[in-house]
């Protein structure tokens, strides 16, 4: 008796153990896993990333390799850090990687994974990309938002040329006009949408170690519910104004997106009923995806431009040759400025807006370049490794827009070695309207300015440090003077 009661603590344990053990998936000892750092209990490798993840993972990746392993917590995250795996995961096993993680930020911002870049894969994913794909992003629909286009452009550089001679942030303008060509909407927005960009690309404790979650030990799950309030302010303010326009103007066709996502969500004969909250994850989809991206991509640019005094004077003397100094640059002159549009592409490999894609997500076990990879595994494809690939890009380190001429290089997607806009189901549906924004802004600034440093500092000393999130920025925006070039005579009568 005596001895069966001291058993007692001891058959606890063993029965504990025991159901640790069937709890713990058990490994297959016949698997071949990729390689990658051994994991610590509980937090995984989440002691090897630092404040600037993508550089971190590049470096590990000199170490394990293309294809690594890694634990965030106790799940498994696969990163992919060359052209040939990139291609396996986005081309060759794109049907099982086309999800994404259900991560905080996704939540948070996306009412509960309702917007299309968070949403999992599925028949309403699906059904988002047949809404924008043919009503907002097709070539036709472009076009007869030319006008529109053009008329912010106008603004944006007579704004600019009422600024001359004093000391501008060009990064604060960038943001105004990406976000007034693509949405006329309030300036205040700007603040919000920069914090969005930051806490979406966040690595979030609380997402890996669930246990840990209600500490919110990074502040990030108060910042994302902050944030979240606001901008469903915004929103339900969007909504609530177009649908008493409609109501006032009855009758009348649906004027923008947002009419037109309104009257699909009266659609019963959709495969997935679109609610009220899905119209605002898609509006907001609309909103951010057209304004951080298309202006970082022209501040990186003129980060670089500066850096490398020949690059600029080889595009103002294109520029010259092609436009005059009668004009300004329009859409259609893009035919004819390829060392601008290498320009645009040289940045786009030194600096991916995404550094990471967005994260995909297996929805199955898949065998890839030889590894079993199993369902419920994060992809990361660090497109800033792919774009300093040395089987790849000669002198990867330097900015050399020379190495695009005169060569077909793809950057939408069929050439894994460059994937600013990722590739396969997820590929960004809007880098037709990015491409337009960013080539049109850049040539223009380029065009129509001397762009002048200032307090003495030299193209060296041009700081090309990150600052990370969904989207990488400069870390330190650049202040430069603007001085208008172009004929004023011709450029006050006739802006285009
Ligand atoms: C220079 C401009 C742009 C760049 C560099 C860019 C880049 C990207 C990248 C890298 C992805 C992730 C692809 C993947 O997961 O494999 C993406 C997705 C996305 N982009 Fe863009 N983008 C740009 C402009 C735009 C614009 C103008 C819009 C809309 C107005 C937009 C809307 C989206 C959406 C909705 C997704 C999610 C697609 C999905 O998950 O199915 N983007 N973009």
């Amino acid at each position: 008796m005596e001895i069966s009661w001291l058993l007692l603590p001891l058959l606890y344990i063993m029965a504990a153990l025991a159901l640790i053990l069937k709890i713990i998936p058990k490994q297959n000892p016949n698997r071949k896993l990729p390689p990658g750092p051994k994991p610590w209990p509980l937090i995984g490798n989440f002691n090897l990333i630092g404040s600037i993840p993508h550089q971190s993972l590049h470096f590990l990746s000199q170490k394990y390799g293309e294809i690594m392993l890694l634990k965030f917590g106790k799940f498994p995250v696969v990163v992919a850090s060359s052209p040939e795996i990139a291609k396996q995961f986005l081309m060759i096993h794109d049907t099982v990687f086309a999800s994404r993680p259900a991560l905080a930020a996704g939540n948070y911002f996306s009412y509960n994974y309702s917007d299309m870049s968070f949403a999992p894969y599925g028949p309403y994913w699906r059904q988002t990309r047949k809404i924008f794909l043919p009503k907002v992003f097709n070539a036709r629909k472009l076009e007869s938002f030319e006008p529109v286009r053009v008329e912010e452009m106008r603004n944006f550089l007579s704004h600019l040329r009422s600024l001359s001679g004093k000391r501008v942030v060009l990064r604060d303008h960038l943001m105004r006009f990406t976000l007034s060509s693509i949405n006329r909407i309030l300036d205040e927005l700007i603040g919000m949408f920069d914090e969005w960009f930051f806490l979406t690309g966040v690595f979030n404790i609380g997402d890996w170690i669930p246990w840990l979650n209600f500490l919110d030990l990074q502040g990030y799950a108060k910042k994302m519910k902050d944030l979240r309030k606001k901008l469903d302010r915004f929103l339900n303010f969007v909504i609530d104004d177009h649908l008493d326009r409609r109501k006032e103007e009855k009758g009348l066709n649906s004027k923008d997106v947002v009419d037109k996502l309104l009257r699909l969500a009266e659609d019963h004969n959709l495969e997935v009923k679109l609610t009220r909250d899905c119209v605002k994850a898609l509006v907001q989809n609309l909103l951010l995806g057209g304004i951080d991206t298309s202006s970082t991509t022209v501040e990186w640019s003129i980060h670089e431009i500066l850096r490398h005094p020949w690059v600029l004077q080889k595009a103002k003397e294109e520029l010259d040759r092609v436009i005059g100094r009668s004009r300004w640059v329009e859409e259609n002159d893009f035919s004819q400025l390829p060392y601008i549009d290498a320009i645009i592409m040289e940045s786009m490999r030194l600096h991916p807006l995404a550094t990471f894609l967005a994260p995909h997500y297996s929805m199955e076990d898949c065998k890839v370049a030889g590894y079993d990879i199993s369902k419920g595994t994060m992809v990361l494809i660090n497109t800033w490794s792919i774009g300093r690939d040395p089987t790849s890009w000669d002198k990867p380190e330097q900015f050399l827009p020379e190495r695009f001429m005169g060569k077909e290089i793809d950057m939408l997607g069929s050439n894994f070695a460059l994937l600013p806009f990722g590739s396969g189901r997820r590929r960004c549906p809007g880098y037709n309207l990015g491409l337009k924004v960013v080539r049109t802004t850049l040539a223009n600034l380029l065009h129509g300015f001397e762009l002048q440093l200032v307090d003495g500092m030299k193209a060296e000393d041009i700081c090309i440090e990150e600052e990370y999130g969904l989207t990488t920025h400069p870390k330190e925006p650049l202040e430069i003077i603007l001085e208008p070039t172009l004929y004023p005579i011709f450029i006050e009568l006739c802006m285009f």
